[in-house]
């Protein structure tokens, strides 16, 4: 095989330097796992590690359920009261992998007790939640985050550093859309905690719309205003024992989003755009180039530079996002050996992970509850704008 310059076989460090630091779990089903497999790969894969993951306990409702997420993940306890894992002394960073309801009381409770926080996106189902949550970390003076996990995708961090450099000039347009299709006629799909307001807040807006409106935060900057349509397509699906559930949610929303850069952006996500499984796209154009990313090929930026010949006048070409030298990959494999989504995770923890042991900001790349906040006040003008047909103004 030829020299890729992947370096990172032999570490500077031994791992058995790094410090512990105890992980309690709230959650064992989609984050819960996802989180987890972050946690076991850290200390080999982002070589030598800041920190050694303990994974002290899990916490879930039903007791058989949770026993077999603790053996399976490997967590040294369980409990089925998430009270009383944020009460054991051996969990240093609570993780918050619950539905939308299950955000803030526990993350206020652990910030009262000196935990640092992950917490799942949305950070909240309102600005009010999201408001008390940043008040308590504020106050308690833990360490947080929100798992804005598409902030660490390679593809994603090259396009921050390019804009951070200029490349793209001035940004005129930020156009991103988020579209699944699972709650379709045809998937069935019964009345879950994501099409409830009082447990998720939003539907497609807070699930899909949030990571959209994160990264064009992260990208492009502030918004000033946004003006907004939602739709909810399928008002009542069944619920238990199939009686029908009124549907309280958005299915979908289209947004115009103003930044206070100048720069214009449409913002749209869904969860009936059939054949799209997992679209998570977006593309800005600025005065001096392009750039386009789609998840479900996270590995490739599409890149278009003007004046650059001959890609000027061949419009976009195709970045593999897999050298050494690209945002994380010195952690993983020689270049083309492409890695996927669970690794976004990886990289997010052991960011956060590096923030607490070596008291490093969070931010930039990282999302603070500040940022969970922003995101939620966003959140809610949008709902608001629609509602209103008018166009509202962000203030934080
Ligand atoms: N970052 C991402 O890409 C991403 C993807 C999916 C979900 N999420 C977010 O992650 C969070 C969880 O979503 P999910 O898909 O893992 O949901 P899920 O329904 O798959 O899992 C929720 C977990 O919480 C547990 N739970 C629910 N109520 C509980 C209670 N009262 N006490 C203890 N445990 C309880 C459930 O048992 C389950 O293990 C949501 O906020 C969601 O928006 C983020």
């Amino acid at each position: 095989m030829a020299e890729t310059g992947f370096t990172n076989m032999a570490g500077t460090a031994a791992a058995g330097s790094a410090p512990e630091i105890g992980i309690g779990m709230l959650g064992y089903a989609f984050m819960g796992k996802a989180h987890s497999n972050a946690f076991k790969k850290l200390p080999y894969m982002m070589y030598p590690p800041v920190a050694l993951p303990k994974l002290v306990a899990i916490a879930g409702r039903n007791e058989a359920a949770v026993r077999e997420a603790a053996a399976r993940y490997g967590y040294a306890s369980h409990y089925t009261d998430w009270r009383k894992m944020i009460q054991d002394d051996r969990v240093q960073l609570f993780d918050n992998g619950g539905p939308n309801d299950l955000h803030a009381e526990p993350c206020i409770l652990a910030a009262q007790a000196g935990k640092s926080i992950l917490c799942e996106k949305p950070l909240a189902r309102s600005t009010a939640e999201a408001a008390a949550m940043l008040e308590a970390v504020t106050k308690a003076g833990v360490k947080h985050a929100v798992a804005f996990n598409y902030r660490f995708v390679p593809a994603i961090r090259l396009a921050k550093d390019l804009i951070a450099d200029g490349k793209l000039g001035q940004i005129y347009h930020f156009r991103a859309v988020y579209l699944q299709e699972w709650i379709m006629p045809h998937y069935n799909t019964p009345h879950i905690w994501r099409l409830d307001k009082t447990v998720a807040g939003s539907g497609a807006l807070g699930d899909l719309g949030s990571h959209i409106i994160d990264l064009g935060r992260y990208l492009v900057g502030e918004p000033r205003r946004v003006s907004a349509a939602v739709s909810t397509f399928i008002k009542a699906r069944p619920g238990v024992g199939g009686k029908p559930q009124t549907v309280d949610v958005d299915d979908a929303f289209a947004a115009t989003i103003e930044f206070q850069n100048g720069a214009l952006g449409t913002l749209e996500a869904t969860r009936y755009a059939g054949g799209h499984k997992n679209s998570n796209c977006l593309e800005i154009n600025g005065e001096k180039g392009s750039i386009r990313f789609n998840l479900e090929r996270m590995n490739e930026l599409e890149v278009h530079w003007i004046g650059e010949e001959p890609q000027s006048t061949q419009g976009f070409h195709q970045v593999l996002v897999s050298e050494a030298h690209h945002p994380f990959w010195s952690n993983w494999w020689p270049h083309g050996h492409i890695i996927g989504w669970e690794h976004t995770f990886v990289h997010e923890i052991h960011h956060f992970l590096d923030a607490i042991v070596n008291n490093k900001p969070v931010g930039p790349h990282g999302a603070t509850f500040e940022d969970g906040y922003r995101n939620a006040v966003i959140c809610d003008a949008i709902l608001q704008s629609a509602d209103t047909g008018r166009r509202v103004d962000i203030n934080y």
